[in-house]
């Protein structure tokens, strides 16, 4: 069933575990991360990103119906979230097509940018009834324009959330976006200053370059959401070239389907680990 992330995120951070939120870019994905939630027998966040809007020749509306469509027939609770988002456009489309949620981004913006936009960003957003998340410090890896080793400051995240209103902070504490090996290395004792410092649940992006170990600490000392993107498309992508190299039929559901099914397996295995189960 459909459920508005801000109670998903609630939930999760008053039980003392994470919540998995994965990145959608075909129905197949949707259908591949609610199976594997449903496995997992636990809630879980689709979000879209701004990027994959644009693979959609910029249409929000028809992935947005697919999954939310997807959520609802789901039998564990599913939030919808639009993530990643620049564009005040896109944002201001969020409820109408059905989301729960949505990032709004201004992590490359200076600080006083960053907080004026996301400022009103999130009074817009409220007032539709989104619960919001956004980005200070920036998480590297999006467009390869970010350095390495950025961390968001507690005192600056402090003053940061107070002044916007938004409701989860995304920080940067040693993950990077997009990463194909899991050896991140994330900074804990960061992560638990952060926790104390904002009042906010956290949000680790760039969650598919760390280990399960790690993931597990990051969620005891403070992350309640972890976004997950590169690992499925790992899994899905792998599967594809796996069964095309064997396969001589034109019909993609023969290399979609095991792709779906690998996909789900890589969802559940990473809800076990951030819902400590
Ligand atoms: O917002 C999405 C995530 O941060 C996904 O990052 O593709 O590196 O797992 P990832
Ligand atoms: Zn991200």
């Amino acid at each position: 069933m459909f459920s508005p992330t801000g109670e998903i995120v609630a939930d999760a951070q008053r039980r003392g575990v994470g919540v998995g939120a994965f990145n959608v870019i075909t129905v197949e994905h949707a259908e591949a991360i609610v199976t594997g939630a449903e496995a997992a027998g636990v809630a879980v966040i689709l979000q879209i990103s701004e990027n994959a809007v644009r693979f959609h020749d910029g249409r929000l509306a028809p992935i947005a119906a697919a999954a939310r469509c997807v959520a609802e027939l789901s039998s564990v609770p599913v939030g919808l979230h639009l993530d990643h988002v620049e564009s005040d456009e896109l944002f201001d489309q969020a409820a109408a097509n059905g989301f729960g949620s949505a990032m709004y981004d201004a992590s490359k913006r200076d600080y006083e940018g960053n907080v004026a936009a996301t400022a009103a960003a999130a009074q817009r957003g409220h007032a539709q009834g989104l619960w919001i998340e956004s980005e200070l410090g920036e998480v590297g890896g999006k467009d390869g324009a970010h350095a390495p080793g950025v961390r968001t400051d507690p005192g600056e995240a402090a003053a940061y959330v107070a002044a916007t209103g938004v409701d989860a902070l995304a920080v940067a504490v040693g993950s990077s976006h997009a990463m194909t090996t899991r050896d991140a290395r994330l900074d804990h004792a960061l992560i638990e200053q952060l926790r104390e410092a904002t009042p906010v649940p956290l949000v680790l992006h760039g969650s598919s370059g760390v280990g399960d170990d790690d993931l597990r600490k990051a969620v005891a000392a403070g992350i309640v959401k972890i976004n997950i993107g590169t690992a499925l498309n790992i899994a899905f992508t792998g599967a594809i070239r796996r069964e095309l190299a064997v396969q001589t039929s034109v019909d993609p559901r023969r290399y979609l389907r095991p792709a779906r099914d690998e996909m789900a397996a890589t969802v559940t295995r990473a809800l076990r680990v951030v819902t400590l189960l």
